[in-house]
């Protein structure tokens, strides 16, 4: 297994670098079902980062706890600066997501924002497997990430645009992963199911919220209730 890549010399500009590149597209992908998550009691965010996503979903529901997991101590640190008075109600733990073992297995949320690119598509299989076993039977799971659409705009604007960002982040942080994971293939293989998700920027972005296959339901299709 490859180290992780080391993203503690971008945390205190990787903000900035997403203005500046992307606008709010990729906040908005990240929030994008965040009225959905009022329900949930405890959630477990992989790949947390500076933690902006869980800054909103601590202001959008009081009552939630949070474990937050990145391999990037920084980023901790700016995580837990930006969720300030609601710091309390999130534990962070510096360590690689892919060997981490979970302490609760009642997580009713997890969320990996802009994380599973981080991953091969081997790894997200193990790491769909694990977190299989520590989720409650109705839990969600929040993934957002870029992803090539069909046509000429994913081939002639998406495919090198995510090339490039792999190239930077490979030379920024060392990250050895050089394409996207097929995230979809391993959730499913583990028993999720997907129930919504929504596009952006023609496709380059999408937002996706995954349910575990309801025992009743072997077939994978999701609930009425989430479509
Ligand atoms: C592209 S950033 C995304 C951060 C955040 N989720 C967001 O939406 O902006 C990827 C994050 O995953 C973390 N990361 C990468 N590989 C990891 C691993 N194997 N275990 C834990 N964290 C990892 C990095 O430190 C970084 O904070």
């Amino acid at each position: 297994m490859n180290p992780p890549a080391n993203f503690d010399r971008l945390a205190r500009v990787y903000e900035w670098l997403e203005a500046s590149t992307f606008g709010p597209l990729l906040m908005h992908a990240r929030c994008t079902f965040l009225g959905d998550l009022r329900p949930c009691r405890l959630a477990l965010v992989l790949g947390d980062g500076d933690g902006r996503f869980t800054t909103r979903l601590l202001a959008a529901n009081p009552a939630i706890q949070i474990n937050a997991v990145d391999a990037s101590p920084a980023m901790l640190r700016a995580l837990e600066r930006n969720a300030g008075p609601n710091a309390a109600r999130v534990r962070t733990y510096a360590a690689d997501a892919r060997t981490w073992q979970p302490p609760h297995a009642d997580y009713d949320l997890v969320v990996t924002n802009f994380f599973l690119d981080c991953l091969t598509t081997e790894e997200v299989a193990g790491l769909a497997t694990r977190l299989r076993t520590c989720v409650t039977p109705d839990a969600q799971w929040i993934i957002s990430e870029f992803s090539l659409p069909p046509g000429p705009f994913g081939g002639l604007i998406a495919r090198p645009l995510v090339a490039a960002l792999y190239l930077a982040f490979g030379l920024l942080t060392g990250l050895r992963v050089r394409w996207l994971p097929d995230h979809r293939h391993a959730l499913a293989a583990a028993g999720f199911t997907l129930a919504r998700e929504q596009r952006l920027l023609r496709g380059l972005l999408v937002s996706e919220l995954w349910i575990l296959v309801p025992p009743s339901n072997p077939t994978g299709q999701a609930s009425k209730r989430l479509l």
